[in-house]
């Protein structure tokens, strides 16, 4: 007999909490809040172009002030402020040490073991003119493309910001992509130099990075140079004439080094991320507007006060939600900043809520894939703690469960936060559907309005007619300051990926969405053969022509399946070469091939073993019907099959692996 728990004390209240539609800003927070007048929306949409260029003169320092906003000559390769100049580190360090502010911590930052590092502005500064000379002496130059491929310690902070000083682009890795996707980033972007380490910590264990990195991209023929931070101090080779430790470069370099002014069109950085083939997208930044961006709404969605306020994106630098809201936001506004080197189960479950309460944390900007984690090890965990520093919660990366945002409202939030569930992309630099904490009434689960000067729709996939009711796709109407530029160096895959369906100017995002009746958008997710696990975009593609690169492996179609704890989970569907045998051992090898070529995080959580694909005639593969199967929903329309006994074949494999408690 199956035996139900009775739901606990909390879970009832969430259910009953579930009951609310509408949840208004609190009336302490609207009042001290920096926008509080919703008439901010019809200021911005009546003239974004010149709301925008007040923004970026509010916030921003620039050498040559600029008189223009957008340049809408060369559709859609737009362009912001381009007469003006500035220089991105100039205005994240340099103007708040000039105003008597270095000694203010830039980052709280804490090593796994316990480490504090607390840096000021000043300090700061300092390392970046240090390294942005090293650099220089390297024969780095402006325009050069500089690859970043380090854990979460300062330095990546540092490395960054000495690339913008000097006009060199930098193309950070995520530090869970493997050293062969580097290789594949570096390549691509033919990078003259890497940043790497010696060896990178997780959860007590020490990985040699160095070491491996040599190993795949040792004979790269652009890449001139390779810096190493000394983490952790293990052994790692080096070879003359190429390697040098980061900290002797920084020792030896001279300790001043003028921030140059730079076009505000001039690249700031590349980012590679996953789009429907298998090969990465290298999404290109640029300085002015992409600035202007992430520091209007890194102040105004997190409704930041940089003297009061210490601030917490607990996302990793290698992906865009770092960029943007660990370095170039926070710095940009001034804030103080904790950052954060481990996992959140280590030392023990309730590290982040032990560091919120050292460092009397008041804004925390988290993924709801965490959040989840969270209430699965249980709300006694963050009871031990003082929580009562925090005044704001950021959601990003993925749809956010309404249980999960109540969850976060009560537990984490004690109910007198506001919860900003932010959407944006890579592509878009900075967020672009939100709540205002100060005047959005928010809706557990919908990411409400777009950020004023912004303007979405949801459409109909045939006419691009507005959709009123039901699901449509979600595109982005005008073009907007923080946008990408380009892909780079594919500028057809550029206008193909994104304005190909709805023509120039709209924008188009990949994620089905819809709105409510009051106009509130509800993201469901992506319409693109990208799969969202825990946060982590990755494409398909990739990850079949990982498995396929196994040498008993045919064939592969792999898909997003739901997942109750990681939001989507990676599920193959694999056929095996020749006269090849299943067995546990090889599902083994080929989750070690994707680790190997992608990264861990990429690992098919599911493997299927199929004897034949749903392919259509002309051969395509027929994920559609394969999600429905992994799904356990009855099968859409197989008329269109090839051979439809196919999918009899696949029912019986996935009814027999449920019957095996497997799955
Ligand atoms: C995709 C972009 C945003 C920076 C981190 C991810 C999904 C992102 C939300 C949200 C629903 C969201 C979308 C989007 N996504 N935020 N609040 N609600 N979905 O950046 O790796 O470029 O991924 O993440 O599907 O297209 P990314």
């Amino acid at each position: 007999m199956a035996t139900e728990q009775a739901p606990s004390g909390l879970e009832r209240e969430l259910e009953r909490m579930l009951e609310i539609e509408k949840f208004e800003p609190p009336a302490g927070f609207r009042a001290e809040a920096l926008w509080s007048d919703p008439a901010i929306y019809e200021e911005a949409g009546s003239d974004p172009e010149g709301w925008w260029l007040a923004r970026a003169k509010e916030l921003l320092d620039w050498e040559t002030e600029p008189a223009q906003s957008l340049n809408d000559s060369n559709p859609p390769f737009y362009k912001w402020f381009e007469d003006g100049r500035l220089n991105a580190s100039y205005n994240c360090l340099d103007r708040h040490v000039e105003a008597g502010r270095g000694d203010r911590i830039a980052y709280h930052w804490r090593g796994e073991e316990g480490e504090r590092r607390d840096i000021t502005y000043a300090e700061l500064l300092d390392q970046t003119q240090r390294f942005a000379n090293a650099l220089k002496g390297l024969g780095v130059e402006k325009g050069d493309v500089v690859g970043i491929y380090l854990p979460m310690i300062p330095e990546v902070a540092v490395a960054m910001l000495a690339c913008a000083r000097i006009g060199a682009v930098h193309n950070v890795v995520f530090g869970g992509f493997s050293a062969e996707s580097v290789r594949e980033r570096m390549e691509f972007s033919e990078a003259k130099a890497l940043v790497t380490v010696d060896g990178a910590r997780r959860k007590g264990k020490t990985a040699p990075i160095k070491e491996t990195v040599d190993e795949h991209l040792g004979d790269l023929d652009s890449l001139a140079t390779i810096v190493v931070v000394r983490a952790t101090g293990i052994e790692c080779p080096m070879q003359d004439g190429r390697d040098v430790f980061f900290d002797e470069a920084c020792a030896a370099a001279d300790p001043t080094c003028p921030a140059e002014p730079m076009e505000a069109e001039h690249p700031l950085f590349i980012l590679y991320t996953s789009g429907s083939t298998a090969k990465p997208k290298g999404i290109l930044h640029t300085t002015g507007g992409y600035l202007t961006g992430a520091t209007t709404t890194h102040r105004y969605v997190f409704d930041l006060k940089p003297e009061q306020d210490v601030y917490w994106c607990a996302a990793d630098v290698g992906w865009v939600t770092g960029h943007s809201y660990i370095v170039y936001g926070p710095l940009a506004n001034g804030a103080t900043s904790v950052m954060w080197e481990g996992a959140p189960d280590y030392p023990h479950q309730g590290i982040w809520w032990e560091l919120i309460e050292d460092y009397r944390a008041t804004i925390l900007y988290a993924a709801p894939t965490a959040i989840r984690t969270f209430i699965k090890w249980g709300e006694q965990i963050p009871a031990k703690y003082d929580l009562s520093s925090l005044r704001l919660l950021g959601s990003v990366g993925e749809p956010i469960n309404p249980k999960a945002w109540l969850w976060y409202h009560k537990v984490i939030g004690g109910e007198r936060c506001p919860v900003v569930d932010t959407w944006w992309q890579t592509e878009t630099g900075a967020i672009m559907i939100t709540p205002l904490p100060g005047i959005t009434e928010t809706k557990p689960g919908s990411a409400t309005r777009p950020f004023p000067g912004i303007s979405g729709e949801v459409v109909s996939e045939r006419e691009g007619e507005p959709v009123s009711e039901g699901q449509g796709l979600l595109v982005l109407e005008r073009p907007w300051p923080s946008m990408l530029r380009t892909l780079y160096k594919e500028d057809d895959r550029f206008i193909e990926t994104y304005f190909q369906k709805f023509g120039d100017g709209r924008y188009l995002a990949g994620d089905a969405a819809r709105r409510d009746s009051d106009g509130y958008f509800w993201v469901i997710g992506r319409i693109d053969d990208v799969v969202n696990v825990s946060g982590h975009r990755l494409s398909t593609a990739e990850v079949e022509s990982a498995i396929v690169a196994h040498e008993n492996v045919a064939e592969a179609a792999v898909i997003g399946q739901s997942d109750e704890q990681t939001g989507q989970a990676i599920c193959a569907f694999v056929t095996l070469a020749g006269s090849t045998e299943p067995s546990e051992a090889l599902q083994e090898e080929i989750r070690a091939e994707v680790a190997e070529r992608i990264g861990k995080f990429a690992r098919p959580k599911r493997i299927v073993w199929a004897d034949d694909l749903p392919k259509t005639r002309s051969g395509k593969i027929m994920r559609r019907l394969l999600r429905d199967i992994a799904e356990g929903r009855a099968l859409g329309d197989v008329t269109t099959l090839k051979d439809p006994a196919v999918m009899a074949e696949l029912e019986g494999k996935i009814a027999a692996e449920e019957a095996d408690g497997g799955g």
